[in-house]
């Protein structure tokens, strides 16, 4: 057996293995009480056979908290709901531990209850629009300390195994340790080893209260990476000394604090890019080191396999796919909904105090709405009247309508006119670093064909074809998704125009002078992706760093420099505004790096063989071009259903054929449908 799946030792609690589910502030809450919304969503997390699992965000300020977001443990009074999901948990086979935190400087008194905010030292940060906090005074120190004995002695009440101290992100014990926030002047600032006496006295007392074999632990941010602030080294040299104290019984690592201008978390980053430094750690520690941050299960057997780190933390791959643990131990790993690393379920709502749930996992944290009476949920039951449907079109929305229905024992044929399912997330993945895009569609062909959909590829449907199949079906499904809209303005003949749709799935050519007309989604993704041509590949760039071939400089000119000038022209002030939160900031970041110029505010009043000519300010201008890509938004392709109303008894059309939006709209559409079938 793979090691990641052998037994592991927290103190005295053994786990059956070694993938810990990630603490998530999952906005279940109400007012600091745990919900039964809750206790369905761990109970499934459980039931998927992960070794641990962290409960995040669990407030022990009673003064001072967030009543939206997060469970509160100042008070008994919040203990029963909390054991309601360690109960439900248990009953899996589950060890589930209680992660205690407090937000500092990080806090919001919009959001927040205290109307204050406290940190070592008065030290604002942008992440919260420079909310200045005000600096703990020195007796508060030792009342904080007892608020989170209070807390954890409530969590054992509340049947959790263990406690976590959430030191990582940017977070109230972070900025004790960081010399950028913590500028205090007494014991508990200074020297490294003054900055961690706050989290010393505290690890010291829980110790105390908790008794030698109850497991305590530590999450930190492997490296802030913000410039002054921690490095790996001060992290290595801060868990050194908490390793040395002899009270905690495992380091869990994370990626940087919040306000971190580089990804952490966002699609961009490689699989398991940052367990570099929790093997940093792990040569300083004698405790058990777990690391996060886009992990997988092939590179979380590998990294285990080697001893890099010992466990593996995982967040949002058990919010798309719960039971990840269980298929990749029964060798099924090809059955597991993939995280994309969008973050538009997860990351985005939860900083917004809102629900968390998956874009592409409808049921996440949606269990209890949509359970029946015998807490099944509808992909688990089986329809009482099982159809014939013909579905058109293998995009997201016909493939998850036919996946869930498939489920529900209907028999499904989809017809599609391309060689390949996958629709527009094809082109979504295809610009660099956003190729997990394409996993969605994967799973959701393989779980079709799993399921015995017959799909007929090339198989283009016109209403002929349909009507003269009509008896052979009881329902037809229009999910013929959208086709790109040719914006009203004046083209000069033989002006080189291309759509973005083309460029992108590589049946259109573009020049060397590019410009794009469109700032959204596609039009940003369209520009990196040509920018990106060109630029020197990551197997040049480790040549020319194992050899020192160039500066560092140069390298980054090099990898910033393509072959082309690519302009993007857009009538609003803001680029790429329907794109994600939590995925805009670092596809933005890139879009300068790349030198992309962005024009804003602009009309494009025509279209020349020589390029695009813009009002701006009041003034014409034209800008050459080579090539002029169309990035002007998308319309409904409805045709095949107009053409069958009235034709066709039960025809029902889903995705962006019936209104272009979101993958997560697609997704929800098809789910809801079938799942009333
Ligand atoms: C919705 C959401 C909520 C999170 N809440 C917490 C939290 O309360 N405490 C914490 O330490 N980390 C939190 N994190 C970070 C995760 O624990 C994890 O480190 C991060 O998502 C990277 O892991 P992943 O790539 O497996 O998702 C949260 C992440 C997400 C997506
Ligand atoms: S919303 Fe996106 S990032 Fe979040 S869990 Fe789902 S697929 Fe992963």
């Amino acid at each position: 057996m793979k090691k990641l799946y052998q037994p592991i030792k927290i103190n005295q609690l053994e786990l059956k293995n070694r993938i810990v589910m990630a603490p998530m502030g999952i906005n279940n809450t109400e007012n600091g009480f745990s919900t039964d919304r809750d206790v369905e969503f761990f109970r499934r997390r459980a039931k998927g056979g992960p070794g641990l699992i962290v409960y995040g965000n669990i407030q022990f300020d009673p003064i001072r908290y967030n009543p939206k977001s997060g469970a509160r443990l100042s008070d008994a009074m919040f203990v029963p709901r909390l054991r309601m999901v360690t109960e439900a948990v248990h009953a899996e086979g589950c060890p589930i531990f209680a992660q205690l935190m407090h937000q500092g400087r990080y806090g919001s008194t919009k959001n927040s209850v205290g109307g204050e905010l406290v940190a070592p030292s008065v030290v604002p940060t942008k992440f919260n629009g420079n909310e200045p906090p005000r600096a703990l005074r020195h007796d508060e120190i030792a009342q904080f300390i007892e608020w989170q004995v209070t807390a954890a002695k409530l969590a054992v009440q509340a049947g959790f195994d263990g406690i976590e101290i959430e030191t990582n992100s940017g977070y109230l014990f972070g900025q004790f340790f960081s010399p950028l926030t913590n500028k205090r002047k007494d014991e508990y600032g200074g020297s490294l080893e003054n900055r961690c006496r706050f989290l010393v006295e505290t690890l010291a007392a829980l110790r105390a209260a908790l008794g030698d074999g109850f497991p305590i632990t530590v999450r930190v941010s492997g490296n802030d990476f913000v410039p002054g602030s921690c490095t790996n080294d001060d992290i290595c040299d801060i868990c050194a000394l908490l390793d040395k104290t002899g009270y905690v019984d495992a380091i869990s690592v994370t990626g940087g604090w919040h306000e971190a201008a580089i990804p952490l978390i966002t699609m961009e980053l490689p699989p398991a890019n940052y367990a570099y430094l929790g093997k940093a750690i792990k040569q300083r520690v004698n405790c058990p080191v777990w690391q996060s941050n886009r992990m997988n299960i092939p590179v979380a057997e590998e990294l285990v396999e080697r001893g890099d780190v010992d466990m593996i933390v995982m967040a949002r791959p058990l919010l798309a796919e719960p039971n990840l643990v269980a298929l990749a131990q029964a060798g099924r790993l090809d059955e597991a909904r993939p995280c994309i690393g969008c973050n538009a379920g997860c990351l985005d709502p939860c900083l917004k105090n809102q629900r968390v749930g998956c874009i592409s996992n409808v049921e996440c944290n949606h269990e209890l709405d949509l359970m029946d009476s015998e807490g099944r949920l509808p992909s688990e039951v089986l329809s009482d009247h099982p159809q014939r449907i013909l579905v058109i079109g293998a995009g997201v929305a016909g493939l998850e309508f036919a996946r869930v229905a498939a489920l529900r024992g209907h028999s499904v044929q989809i017809w599609e006119k391309r060689q390949k399912a996958g629709g527009q997330l094809k082109l979504a993945a295809a610009p660099p670093r956003r190729g997990d895009i394409a996993l969605l569609g994967q799973w959701l062909e393989r779980s079709c064909q799993r399921l015995g959909v017959n799909i007929l590829y090339g198989w283009e449907a016109t209403p002929v074809d349909v009507l003269a199949v009509k008896e052979d079906f009881d329902r037809v499904v229009i999910a013929t998704g959208a086709c790109p809209a040719t914006p009203d303005i004046p083209i000069e003949e033989d002006a080189p125009v291309v759509q973005a749709w083309d460029v992108l799935d590589g049946t259109a050519k573009t020049g060397k002078r590019v410009v794009i007309i469109g700032g959204g989604a596609v039009g940003i993704e369209t520009a990196f992706y040509l920018a990106e041509i060109g630029t020197i590949t990551a197997e040049q760039l480790r040549f020319m760093m194992i050899f020192d071939v160039e500066p560092y400089e140069k390298l980054k000119q090099l990898l910033n420099r393509g072959s082309k000038q690519v302009s993007v022209v857009e009538m609003q002030k803001a680029f790429g505004k329907d794109i994600n939160p939590g995925a805009r900031w670092s596809m933005m970041a890139r879009v300068r790096q790349l030198g992309i110029s962005l024009i804003s505010e602009s009309k494009v009043t025509e279209i020349r063989r020589a390029g695009v000519l813009i009002e701006r300010d009041g003034a014409a201008q034209l800008l050459p071009a080579d090539s002029i890509v169309l990035a002007t938004g998308a319309q409904p392709a409805n045709a095949l259903y107009e053409a069958l109303r009235g034709e066709i008894a039960q025809l029902d059309i889903i995705g962006d054929a019936a209104s272009v939006a979101q993958i997560a709209d697609a997704i929800r559409a098809a789910y809801t449908l079938a799942s009333r079938l």
